[in-house]
């Protein structure tokens, strides 16, 4: 994949460095957008990786920053939409304002980066690939995931299907990625005792590491991963199978 380009959203996060390890170590150039200005600085040690800040709940600093990908680059290999939180509050005392920040970076966000990036994917060589991180929240009613958090997944994964139904024949791959507990930054989001619980739960007995997630993100972006479109990959080491 020696110089075919990749977006990743979140790309300062436990998550998006992973994945940019990873697309960087497969051989790709990759973009960066996150809010976070000093850890894009941080990963653009790398020639190979260029950051673009960008308030992904702005649809018109989404705009911006694929105008900036269109003229320096052209065209756009694959995108993972990675970028999002977990904001906590108890239903149903949910501020407006929270609720609002989860769908709009969770969801609405990444809608706006698929938008923008098949664009610049259609008419491209071999199967382009869109990725989206979910999680493993939207299925397992028994964590401890909000339902404002687990409904902006929920929404990504049918957005997931339907453009991987309506791009199939233009060669645009579009899946999901469900992961369960994996040891970031986020794992802040909640006190001690819920995350070692939550970790308690993990049937190898430990969190996930974000590079263990970033090598699924690569395979399916490789060409190994042309032939699967429409799926939401479920990793949490068998944890809820019945
Ligand atoms: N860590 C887990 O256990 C876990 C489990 C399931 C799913 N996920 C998902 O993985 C993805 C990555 O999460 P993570 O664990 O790496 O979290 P993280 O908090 O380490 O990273 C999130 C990144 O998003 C960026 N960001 C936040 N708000 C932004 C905004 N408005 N505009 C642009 N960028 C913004 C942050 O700066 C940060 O770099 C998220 O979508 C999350 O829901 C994580």
């Amino acid at each position: 994949m020696m110089g075919k380009v990749a977006v990743v959203t979140g790309a300062a996060g436990g998550m998006g460095r992973a994945i940019v390890a990873r697309l960087l170590a497969d051989g790709m150039n990759v973009v960066g957008l996150d809010i976070d200005r000093t850890g894009l600085e941080e990963l653009a040690i790398d020639p190979a990786f260029t950051g673009i800040e960008t308030d992904l709940t702005s649809s018109a600093a989404i705009g911006a920053a694929f105008e900036q990908i269109a003229s320096e680059h052209g065209q756009v290999h694959a995108l993972v939409n990675n970028a999002g939180t977990c904001l906590m509050s108890e239903f149903p005392d949910i501020p407006e304002d929270e609720f609002e920040l989860q769908m709009g970076l969770n969801f609405t966000g990444a809608f706006r980066c698929c938008q923008a990036a098949i664009k610049l994917m259609e008419g491209g060589e071999g199967v382009r690939k869109i990725v989206n991180i979910s999680s493993n929240g939207a299925y397992n009613f028994d964590a401890f995931d909000p339902p404002h958090y687990r409904a902006s997944k929920a929404a990504l994964d049918t957005l997931t299907k339907d453009l991987a139904r309506r791009y199939a024949t233009q060669k645009i791959a579009v899946n999901s990625i469900a992961p369960a507990m994996t040891e970031t930054p986020l794992f802040g989001v909640v006190s001690e005792e819920v995350l070692a619980n939550a970790i308690a739960q993990m049937p190898h007995g430990r969190a996930m590491q974000p590079s263990e997630i970033a090598d699924w993100v690569g395979f399916l972006i490789s060409p190994t991963g042309d032939i699967s479109s429409g799926n939401v990959i479920i990793l949490n080491q068998g944890r809820d199978v019945r």
